[in-house]
C-alpha cells in the first residue's frame, strides 16, 4: 500500500508501506494517465499527445485515498483529478526485482519424470497451464502419446501461438535413412547449439515430433544455457563477461537467401540473462583486438566444455509419438550419432507468442 506522498519540484515521491520509496518524474506520470481522455481502454492504447506535454508540468494537488490503494492527482493542465493505483506504481518501480523468479536452472540429475506430459492432458485447460508452467520454468518438455503426423505439431503450435514461417517453411518433416544411400549418410553427433543465430529474431520455441525410429543411437540432447551462464558467471566471471559483450555473427547462405545477424552468446537486459545464442556451425568470421580474441576463444572452449559435460546434458531417445518442445533462447539442443532410420516432424514458434501464452495463462 501507499503510506505517504510528497510533491517535489519535478517529481512525486511515493513511500510504500514496505519502507520502499520511489520518485516518479512528473512528465512520466502525466504521460501514463489512464483516464478516458488519455487512454483507450478498449484497445489498450495511449491517446495522450506526449510530444505536446509541458516538460515542466506541475502537480497542483495530490492525495492518498482508500487506505493507500490510490493517489488522486490534479495536474496543472487538467481540470479534473486523475488516479494512479498502488499496483500500477509499485510494478513500475525503477529497480524492481528480476521478473524471472519462476525459472528453475537445472543439471541433468534435476530432470525428473514430470518432464513428460501426456498429449490428451495438454489439450485440457488445466493440463495446458501445467505444461506451459513447466516449459517456462525448465525450458523444455516432452509430450507423449502424440499421433505421429504433421497435424499434431500444428495443433500444439496453434494452442501456444502459430506456426512460424522460415526459410525451411512452416511445418516440416525430415527423414534420415541410411538404407537410402551409402554410409556417408550415417549421422554424426550434433553438438549442443541454438538455432538461427543468423536470424535477427531467432525462433522462440522449437517442436520436434518423432514419427518413426528404427535406429541405434540418436538421443536428443538438452542443455540448460541459462545454467551454463550462471555457472560461468560464478566461476569464470571474465569469460562470462566477454561472452556477454562481444557480438558474435551467424550466417546462413542457401536457398536463394543470405541471412546474417549478430548478438552476444549471453545477451543481457539490465544485467539479467535473457537469451543464449550459440551455434559453432553457423558462426561466421569477425575480428576483435588480439587480447580479446584470445579471451573469446578461451570462453568458447569453457562454454563448449560445459555444454558437452555429462553433468549438464540430459539425453533421451525420442520414441515415435514423443514430441520434444524447447525454448530456443535458453536451451541448447543436440543429437547423438545414430545409424538407421529416423523421421522427425517439427516447426518453430515465435518467442513473442510463447510469452503471450504464458501471460494469458498467468505463468509469469
Ligand atoms: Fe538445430
Amino acid at each position: 500500500m501507499i503510506e505517504s506522498i510528497k510533491i517535489l519540484a519535478k517529481s512525486l515521491r511515493v513511500r510504500f508501506n514496505n519502507q520502499c520509496e520511489e520518485n516518479y518524474p512528473n512528465i512520466w506520470l502525466r504521460d501514463h494517465i489512464k483516464d478516458e481522455n488519455n487512454w483507450d481502454k478498449r484497445t489498450h492504447q495511449r491517446k495522450t499527445f506526449t510530444a505536446s506535454l509541458d516538460l515542466n508540468i506541475q502537480i497542483k494537488k495530490a492525495k492518498v485515498r482508500d487506505d493507500g490503494n490510490y493517489i488522486d492527482v490534479l495536474w496543472a493542465d487538467m481540470d479534473n483529478e486523475v488516479q494512479y493505483s498502488y499496483e500500477y506504481l509499485f510494478k513500475n518501480i525503477l529497480r524492481s526485482k528480476s521478473k524471472n523468479n519462476n525459472l528453475r536452472l537445472w543439471n541433468k540429475n534435476e530432470i525428473k519424470d514430470d518432464i513428460y506430459i501426456d498429449y490428451q492432458n495438454l489439450l485440457k485447460d488445466d493440463g495446458f497451464k501445467i505444461f506451459l508452467k513447466k516449459l517456462y520454468s525448465l525450458g523444455f518438455c516432452v509430450i507423449t502419446n502424440c499421433e505421429t503426423k504433421l497435424e499434431t505439431v500444428e495443433i500444439i503450435a496453434n494452442k501456444i501461438g502459430y506456426v512460424r514461417q522460415s526459410i525451411f517453411g512452416g511445418l516440416w518433416e525430415f527423414e534420415s535413412n541410411e538404407d537410402m544411400a551409402d554410409s556417408a549418410y550415417t549421422q554424426e553427433e550434433l553438438r549442443p547449439h541454438t538455432d538461427s543465430t543468423y536470424s535477427i529474431d531467432a525462433p522462440g520455441l522449437q517442436l520436434l515430433l518423432c514419427c518413426d525410429y528404427k535406429a541405434n543411437g540418436g538421443e536428443s540432447i538438452m542443455v540448460d544455457g541459462y545454467n551454463i551462464g550462471d555457472t560461468m558467471k560464478n566461476n569464470n566471471k571474465d569469460l562470462f563477461d566477454i561472452l556477454s559483450k562481444i557480438d558474435v555473427p551467424g550466417k546462413y547462405i542457401g536457398d536463394g537467401v543470405i541471412l546474417e545477424a549478430k548478438r552476444p552468446i549471453f545477451k543481457l537486459d539490465n544485467k539479467e540473462l535473457v537469451q543464449v545464442s550459440f551455434n559453432n556451425y553457423d558462426r561466421t568470421e569477425f575480428r576483435i583486438e588480439e587480447k580479446a580474441t584470445n579471451k573469446f576463444y578461451e570462453a568458447i572452449r569453457k562454454f563448449d566444455e560445459l555444454a558437452n559435460s555429462d553433468k549438464f546434458q540430459w539425453r533421451h531417445v525420442l520414441k515415435p509419438g514423443e514430441l520434444l518442445i524447447f525454448n530456443n533462447w535458453r536451451i541448447l539442443h543436440g543429437r547423438g550419432s545414430f545409424k538407421g532410420k529416423r523421421k522427425i516432424a517439427g516447426c518453430y514458434i515465435n518467442m513473442e507468442d510463447f510469452r503471450s501464452a504464458c501471460k494469458i495463462h498467468g505463468v509469469y
